[in-house]
């Protein structure tokens, strides 16, 4: 055979084996090693400014009360404190659109908040949630405005973000309503997570760049998914989530459906994000909050949530802060979740975890029914799980937990079967933990 074939053959060889074990391709700026979670404005307070009429005094009559303003975004700091949240690891408070002045200032070009409702700046909102162990998130559009027509980032990249370095910003959220071509996104984005490296401040980079190129413009244009996942702690996916079911079980089915592209590049510091949790506000059933946690919790995703956590309901509080599934979410080696199973009835995800753990998600898509059903261990175990004979089933909402036992067939088969009844709409979460014999 001739050499440089034989080196070719070679080179393929050495080519797959790398090919195969190469890691996923994460942004590394030490940030967002697990998925982040807090709080974002958008979904519950959009953009709403005028205070007069959303008067945040009055929430106990009035559900839809607060405006775009410091007040809120204190008394929203101090709730996540006061209940828990904070501890249970949502520690991030995301301002979103319509918090800027209207236009620049003339003299430098510089970005200030409007003064009305913002009247201690923005670097006190920062000190104000560093004191309470959270930290401040801010939004800014790739484009020259943003999504509600407030100044954009383009001509002042570098200067918008001194301008969020200068006041202790510890995320930005870029957006890219009328960003000038999808084409673009691409060196636009990768610009801007250069320029957030060189201010030296660890900052989150929150990125709208896939959505706009799938989505929202005339011109669709396939991600380079690697290239995102490379400059984004977290990246949208998909449209804007509503507090409503279909909505929400259209993007579960995104990200089931796109698995394959999401999975090779969700990990430490990456995550595609499939938007808030809409946990708490009206339109959501309790079994449609457990689903929606479930599935963020398994994915995993970032958890952001947007309601109102000062007249929360304390069935939904309870699912936003049940610590095993949060543990899931933030389970440290930052495994992705898999759908192994999906018809119009039901999705089954699983997703291993640190220790030898697995997460179980079975979830009834169905809107009347309840589902009935057994589901070989067998079917959804890793490897390292199947030298064990007993293991712990945790439900993670009912906090029930039983032991199960592995079954031996009389053709030395084992047959191990995990049973449950699932509400319409609704979702078992399981952890399941292997036990020493
Ligand atoms: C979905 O799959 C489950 C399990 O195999 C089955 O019981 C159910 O009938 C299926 N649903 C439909 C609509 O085929
Ligand atoms: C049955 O399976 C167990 C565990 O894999 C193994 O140790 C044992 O030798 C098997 N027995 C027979 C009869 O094959």
């Amino acid at each position: 055979m001739d050499s440089t074939f034989i080196a070719i053959i070679i080179l393929k060889l050495i080519y797959l084996l790398f090919d195969n074990i190469q890691p996923i391709h994460t942004l590394e700026n030490g940030l967002a090693k697990t998925p982040p979670m807090g709080w974002l404005s958008w979904e519950r307070f959009k953009c709403q400014i005028n205070c007069h009429h959303y008067d945040d005094t009055n929430h106990n009559n009035n559900k839809l009360a607060g405006c775009i303003s410091e007040n809120l975004f204190t008394q929203i700091a101090d709730t996540l404190v006061e209940r828990g949240y904070q501890r249970a690891g949502y520690d991030r408070i995301n301002i979103d659109d319509c918090w800027s002045k209207k236009s620049r200032e003339l003299d430098d070009g510089h970005l200030l908040p409007d003064p009305d409702r913002f009247p201690n700046g923005i670097k006190y909102l920062a000190d104000y949630m560093h004191e309470r162990g959270l930290k401040l998130g801010m939004y800014q559009n790739y484009g020259h405005r943003t999504c509600m027509g407030y100044p954009g980032i383009l001509g002042h990249l570098e200067q918008d973000v001194q301008t969020f370095a200068d006041w202790d910003v510890d995320m930005i959220k870029l957006d890219a309503c009328f960003s000038p071509k999808t084409s673009q996104l691409d060196s636009g984005y990768m610009k801007f997570r250069k320029i957030v490296d060189k201010t030296k401040r660890p900052m989150i980079i929150s990125c709208s760049w896939p959505y706009y190129q799938v989505f929202a413009s005339k011109v669709h244009i396939i991600p380079k998914w690697d290239l995102i996942s490379m400059n984004c702690n977290l990246f949208r996916v998909f449209h804007d989530i509503t507090s409503n079911w279909k909505v929400i079980q259209k993007i579960i089915d995104f990200m089931g459906d796109n698995q394959q592209i999401f999975r090779a590049i969700t990990g430490p510091g990456s995550w595609p994000d499939p938007d808030m949790l809409m946990i708490g506000n009206a339109g959501l059933s309790v079994a449609q909050a457990e689903s929606q946690m479930a599935i963020w919790c398994i994915l995993p995703a970032p958890l952001f949530m947007s309601n109102d956590p000062r007249v929360m309901e304390p069935e939904f509080e309870k699912i936003l802060l049940n610590s095993d599934a949060i543990s899931i979410n933030q389970d440290v080696n930052g495994e992705p979740g898999e759908r192994f199973f999906h018809n119009t009835t039901m999705d089954l995800w699983r997703r291993s975890l640190s220790e030898n753990q697995m997460a179980l998600v079975i979830l009834n898509r169905d809107f009347n029914q309840d589902l009935q059903i057994s589901i070989p261990l067998e079917q959804i175990e890793s490897n390292a799980f199947q030298h064990y004979q007993h293991v712990q089933v945790l439900n993670i909402f009912s906090n029930e937990k039983y032991q199960i036992r592995r079954q031996r067939m009389a053709d030395n088969r084992t047959e191990t079967y995990i049973k449950v009844i699932v509400e319409p709409t609704g979702c078992v979460f399981l952890k399941l933990t292997p036990l020493k014999n």
